[in-house]
């Protein structure tokens, strides 16, 4: 399953990437917007995090005019890796080195097509392990407080 949200400046690319979804029966959850009405991306982004950490999405996108605020939002939440992406080999080496958990990416930065085209890359890219599993962990104790050097 995989949460997916915007904010008014996102909803283009976020609209683009759920047809991608639909056409290959990939289950989602939106959890809006759902209007070019404006509002405030960090309840999206929040909706979105929380629900990847809370383990009941796999992966998350989260879609705003640049996806900048939305990053700083979804961050924020315990146990969220959430990386902007502007090209595709962002998109590949955040899953591969990273293990981030969501993506973000700007409505008013990339067209469409190539949200549809990062967001395939991120949703079908596995994390590497091995030597980065030591650092994605050095991440997590950052968060926790337990980071000693
Ligand atoms: C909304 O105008 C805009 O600030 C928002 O979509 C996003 O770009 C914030 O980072």
């Amino acid at each position: 399953m995989i949460a997916i949200g915007c904010d008014h400046g996102g909803i283009n690319i976020k609209n683009a990437v759920i047809d991608y979804l639909k056409e290959n029966g990939i289950e989602y959850n939106d959890f809006g917007c759902y209007t070019t009405d404006s509002v405030d991306y960090p309840e999206y982004a929040y909706k979105v995090a929380k629900c990847v950490a809370d383990g009941n999405a796999e992966l998350g996108i989260i879609c705003c005019g640049t996806g900048i605020g939305v990053s700083m939002a979804a961050n924020k939440v315990k146990g969220i890796r959430a990386a902007v992406c502007t090209d595709e080999f962002c998109a590949e080496m955040t899953r591969r080195h990273n293990n981030a958990n969501i993506m973000c990416m700007g409505g008013r930065v990339i067209d469409e097509a190539k949200a549809v085209k990062l967001a395939s890359i991120f949703l079908n890219t596995p994390f590497e392990g091995g030597r980065h599993d030591k650092r994605v962990n050095m991440i997590t104790d950052i968060e926790n407080g337990n980071f000693n050097i």
